[in-house]
């Protein structure tokens, strides 16, 4: 019996091979200086990401779900202050909402996207019984949501914009990068993302000096640089650790190489599965996508799916159930129902691998396995 090839969703170790040295060389240097808490390393990385990403301020925070934490308090976020979020999301942007005090607000996403639906949206601010306070839009698997529209609401309406970007480092709308368009834009550097350190590690950026000065004093146990124990905010331990600061800053000298092979490789894709019955990612004009992750669409997922991981291909759902069925969030009462386009995204979105080591070869094999089980339906 032939032994199936296996490829990952993710190969972490192929992407650190090429630069093991100079990781190794840049933790070597926080490990003998010792400055393991705001060493130089958090601040130089902070601001290589301004300058990357074109962003006023960028403040370094312990993981992307704090960084939403820390940019609702920011904000003003109040006690029992209601906060729009997407139903099709990773759990965390919702758990941070309520982590900061506040109440979260389901919002269905687009067929097409798989992003915040800017005219649902618009219906729950005509609707809402409770003023909403922020509206948090989540930048999924790699490209941005639409930014125009979110944000015109958000000037109707008055309320801020958070941007969840933990999946979309490095992609564009409209010629700026997606994280620099709201109030603050989050991101996370977890170890699998496009970005990613070697533990836990997080960023807001801001256009706003007195936001930045708050988010880097909540980040601190809430004090001000030059008085270290009168903690004049209710904060946190929030930071970003050195030695993941000093990781970073050598990763983010790869990430825009990296995000380039993504997209071949995912162009490679859509040429080689144009005929076949599955929906590809749609890009709408003036995004730009970073293929964090490379999701079809089919409502015969879960044989498809299947099919794969016997052939040694790693596909999963993200996210197979939405957060207004979540059990953590039943006191919110949501049913059924409430937001079908999320629940039918959850049915029918599949991951295959997108990661930038992937060969042409694994391409090949990917894609005539799925040529083969859709093949076998029809049959
Ligand atoms: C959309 C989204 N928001 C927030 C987070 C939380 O980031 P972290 O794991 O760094 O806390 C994640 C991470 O998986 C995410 O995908």
């Amino acid at each position: 019996m032939t032994v199936p090839k296996k490829i990952p969703l993710l190969d972490l170790k192929a992407q650190l091979d090429p630069i093991r040295e100079e990781i190794h060389d840049a933790m070597q240097k926080v490990i003998e200086c010792g400055a393991f808490i705001n060493g130089p390393e958090v601040r130089e990385f902070e601001a290589d990401i301004e300058q990357y990403l074109k962003s006023p301020f960028a403040v370094g925070v312990s993981s992307g779900t704090e960084a939403l934490v820390l940019s609702l308090w920011a904000l003003g976020l109040k006690a029992g202050e209601h906060v729009v979020c997407p139903a099709f999301t990773y759990y965390a942007t919702a758990g941070a909402i309520i982590k900061a005090g506040g109440v979260p607000v389901f919002c269905d996403i687009d067929p097409k996207t798989f992003n915040m639906d800017p005219n649902r949206l618009s219906d729950i601010l005509k609707k809402s019984k409770n003023p909403i306070k922020v509206v948090i839009a989540v930048h999924l698997y790699g490209q941005p949501a639409e930014m125009d529209s979110i944000l015109a609401l958000g000037r109707e309406h008055h309320l801020y914009v958070i941007e969840d970007n933990a999946q979309s480092f490095g992609s564009q709308y409209k010629n700026q990068f997606a994280g620099t368009l709201g109030n603050c834009g989050t991101l996370s550097f977890f170890p699998g993302k496009n970005l990613g350190a070697f533990g836990d590690a997080g960023m807001v950026l801001t256009g706003d000096k007195e936001t930045a000065q708050k988010l880097r004093a909540f980040r601190n146990q809430g004090t001000e640089p030059k008085a270290k124990y009168d903690h004049v905010y209710l904060g946190t331990n929030g930071r970003l650790d050195t030695l993941q600061a000093a990781v970073l800053k050598v990763k983010l000298k790869y990430v825009q190489g990296w995000n380039e092979k993504r997209a071949r490789h995912a162009e490679g894709y859509r040429e080689r599965l144009r005929d076949c019955p599955t929906d590809l990612p749609l890009v709408p004009e003036g995004n730009t996508h970073v293929y964090h992750q490379f999701v079809l669409r089919s409502r015969d997922k879960p044989r498809i799916v299947k099919y794969l991981n016997e052939c040694g291909i790693d596909s999963r759902t993200y996210y197979p159930k939405p957060l207004h069925l979540q059990t953590c969030f039943r006191f919110l009462d949501g049913h059924l129902g409430d937001y079908p386009v999320s629940e039918r995204a959850s049915k029918e979105l599949f991951a295959i691998p997108c990661y930038p080591e992937l060969t042409e070869s694994d391409l090949d094999y990917i894609v005539d396995k799925i040529k083969q089980v859709l093949k076998e339906k029809r049959a």
